[in-house]
This record gives C-alpha cells, structure tokens and sequence, in this order.
C-alpha cells in the first residue's frame, strides 16, 4: 500500500499547476504535489486553492536517491518536469526499478527512444507502466488512429492500410517549457549528427521494426481526399512515431504495410495554397522572443481554445471511414493538463503488464470513453 495514488511532479512550472488545479476540481485526496522547492510548492498550492494539508514533497531531478524516495510513495507519478531529455532520465529510471507507474507530456522522440532501450525490460519486471506523450501529443491523434481502425475492422474485417491524420483547427499557445523542449531536441541533434536519422524515422520508437515508406510530409500539397491544400504539421514528427509505436506493441492490428501521416488543412483553392506555403515557412518555436520557463497562454486563450482533427481511412476497395476528434480548450495546455490527469486516473483502474507503452496500447478504448465522458473530448465515426 502507498501513500498516495497520484503525485503531480512539477507542479510549479506552467502545466504542472493546471494539471494539479485539475485534480483540486475533480476533488481528488490521495494525491501529492511535488517539485524542486517547497517554499514555491506552498505557494501554488494555496494560488490553486487545494487544502491546506496537500502533502508537498521535494525531489530534484538531479537527485537520484530524492526521486527513488518520491517514486517509492505513489502509484503513479505524472511529470511535467521538461525538457525531460534534460530532467527526465533518472526518474524514467526510478520508476523502473520501483515499480512505479508513470505518465508525462514528452514530445522528444529521440530521448524517448534512449528511454525505451535502456528501460523497458526493467519496467516489464517491475511492473512499471511508463507512458510517454499524454497530452495533445500524443493522445487524440493515437486514439484517433485507434478509434478509426476499430470501426474499419468492425464494418470491413481489415484495418484501413492507409490514414491521413489532418488538422482542420487548432487555436491556442505555447509555453516557455514546450520551446525549451524543441530547442533542446534541436541542440541534441547539432550536437550528434546520428539523432537526425532517429528523428527523421517514422519508426523510430518501433525498435527492430520498420515498415512501408510513409509520406514525409514536408511540402505543401493538394489533398484530393479533402479537396483542400495541406502543409506540415510541426508535431506530425511525434505523434506518427507513437501510432506507429501503438500498432506495433499491440500486435499490428493496423497490418504491417499501415501507412500513415499528419498534416495542417490549410484551406481551398489559390488562398489555400498561398496559406500553405507560408505555414510550411513558419516555426514559431524557433523564436527567442517566445515564452520563458514558467510562462504560456492565458486563461482566456485556454479557455477559448479548441482544436478539431480529422482522420480519413482509406480501404483497398476505394471505401472511406472518417473519424473527427475534437477538443474543448486549447489543445497544448487547458485541453491538455485534463488528458494527461485523466491518463493517470485511467491508469490506476488498468491492469496490464510493465514496460513503455504508449496511451493507445495500454489504455485505449478506456481512456477514450473516460476523455469523452470527463476531459470534453468527443470521438465521432462515420
Ligand atoms: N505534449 C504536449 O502536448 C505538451 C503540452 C504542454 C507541455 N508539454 C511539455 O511539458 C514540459 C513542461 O512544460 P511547461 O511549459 O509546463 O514548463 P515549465 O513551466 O518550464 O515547468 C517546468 C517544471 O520543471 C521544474 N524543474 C525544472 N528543473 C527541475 C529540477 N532540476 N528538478 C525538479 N524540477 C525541475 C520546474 O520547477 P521550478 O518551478 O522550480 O522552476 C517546473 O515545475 C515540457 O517538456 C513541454 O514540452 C508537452
């Protein structure tokens, strides 16, 4: 028996407190807050107007022995102590060797790869269920995929071989903690020239397997499936890695030549295509006038946020199966602090074996229904 069921670790910076003022809402008690100073600890506890007797627990994670005493103490552990490929190794590695569940927002696909080969066997003995990407990457684009592939197989017996994940809106912000990420990946890679080939494969995180050539997603392009211009879509590098990964811990359900891509929906005709050319030109993260650690968008940008995500099957006899995932609140933060708190609830009513999974594998058609039901996603087939 632990202490708690769930600890929020990070719980000062920018989503940590959202995703703990979450579980305020929701009126959870065997929960924790964790972070490298209690004194700020305190002080956002009281900011998001938890009780007073919240338990706060300090760990840094450049402490090993001060992780192993958290990890030691909960069920599961949701992290938003990012960039994790700077922070998060010795806890991915604590909650290994502990037994320890563990959900965060990783979209640091080369880390997260480093985190498979040395971790997932420890995990598999432990019991440990570590689950990379629970926010808007991965998880409405993995369950999106997922969702879709169910109704090909319910109405035609086969999967779709070929879905085109597409977003039609996304309106929201970054934080300072999410361009910190993108840059540390970047610098990673300048560093060693070896990860480009890791990042740039769509089977990076599917180790000893990889499969058909999968569109690469780089140019603006006509979409005749939609009848619309599309262009790159800055997280379609992650979050195709982890459908990919899902089909592959689960068996292949999508078959072994499932190709897949994402890309933005830009709009119709010349203004389409003019859109499309000028997003394929822009990184907004690239910039050093964005958000710092700590800061992002508002709460009236949050709440006014949304996001609607369209996925087409396309069957080998020329049959289509839309699935459209949509979201309240903006897709980074409001929507995505619900996902990652409802991945860790959903977790602890999951049995399955350890090791790193991803939310569709190991949580699927669960975490869908409980998404829909609590977190104002809505899943829709036709
Ligand atoms: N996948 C998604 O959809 C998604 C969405 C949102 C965020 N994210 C990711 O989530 C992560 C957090 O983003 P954010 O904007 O919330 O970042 P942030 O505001 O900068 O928060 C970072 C947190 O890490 C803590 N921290 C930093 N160094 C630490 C250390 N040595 N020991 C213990 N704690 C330490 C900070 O503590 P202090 O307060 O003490 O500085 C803070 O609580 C990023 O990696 C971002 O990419 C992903």
């Amino acid at each position: 028996m632990r202490d708690f069921d769930v600890i929020v670790y990070g719980a000062t910076g920018f989503t940590g407190r959202l995703v703990a003022e979450y579980l305020v809402s929701r009126g959870a008690t065997r929960w924790a807050m964790a972070g490298r100073s209690r004194a700020k600890l305190a002080e956002v506890r009281d900011l998001i107007g938890a009780p007073a007797d919240t338990a706060l627990i300090v760990a840094n994670a450049d402490d090993p022995a001060s992780l192993a005493a958290m990890v030691a103490q909960t069920r599961v552990v949701v992290t938003t102590v990012g960039p994790y490929q700077l922070y998060g190794g010795a806890l991915v590695a604590a909650c290994a060797a502990a037994g320890t569940d563990y959900v965060d927002l990783c979209g640091e696909p080369a880390w997260m790869r480093q985190m498979i080969d040395a971790h997932h066997a420890a995990a598999q003995a432990s019991g440990a269920r570590i689950v990379f990407s629970c926010g808007f990457d991965s998880i409405p684009f993995d369950l999106g995929v997922l969702t879709l592939q169910d109704h090909a197989r319910a109405r035609y017996g086969i999967p779709a071989p070929r879905v085109k994940g597409r977003v039609r809106t996304m309106k929201g912000g970054f934080s300072g903690g999410t361009a910190a990420s993108l840059k540390a990946t970047l610098a990673a890679a300048a560093r060693e020239p070896s990860l480009l080939k890791l990042l740039a494969s769509p089977f990076a995180l599917t180790p000893g397997f990889s499969g058909p050539h999968q569109p690469l997603g780089l140019l603006p392009e006509y979409d005749g499936s939609l009848n619309a211009w599309v262009a790159p879509f800055i997280m379609a590098p992650i979050n195709t890695k982890s459908v990919h990964r899902t089909n592959f811990l689960l068996g292949h359900p999508y078959g072994t030549d499932f190709v897949y891509d994402e890309m933005l929906v830009a709009g119709l005709g010349d203004m389409g295509k003019a859109a499309a050319e000028a997003i394929a030109k822009l990184n907004p993260l690239a910039s050093d006038k964005g958000p710092k650690p700590g800061e992002g968008p508002s709460k009236e940008e949050r709440e006014t946020g949304h996001y609607d995500l369209l996925f087409v099957g396309l069957m080998p006899d020329g049959a289509r199966i839309d699935t459209v995932v949509t979201g309240d609140r903006d897709p980074g933060y409001g929507s995505t602090s619900k996902m990652i708190a409802e991945s860790a609830l959903c977790l602890l009513k999951t049995e399955s074996a350890g090791g790193v999974w991803t939310p569709g594998a190991v949580m699927g058609a669960p975490l869908r229904d409980r998404l829909q039901a609590r977190a104002g996603l809505n899943f829709a087939t036709g």
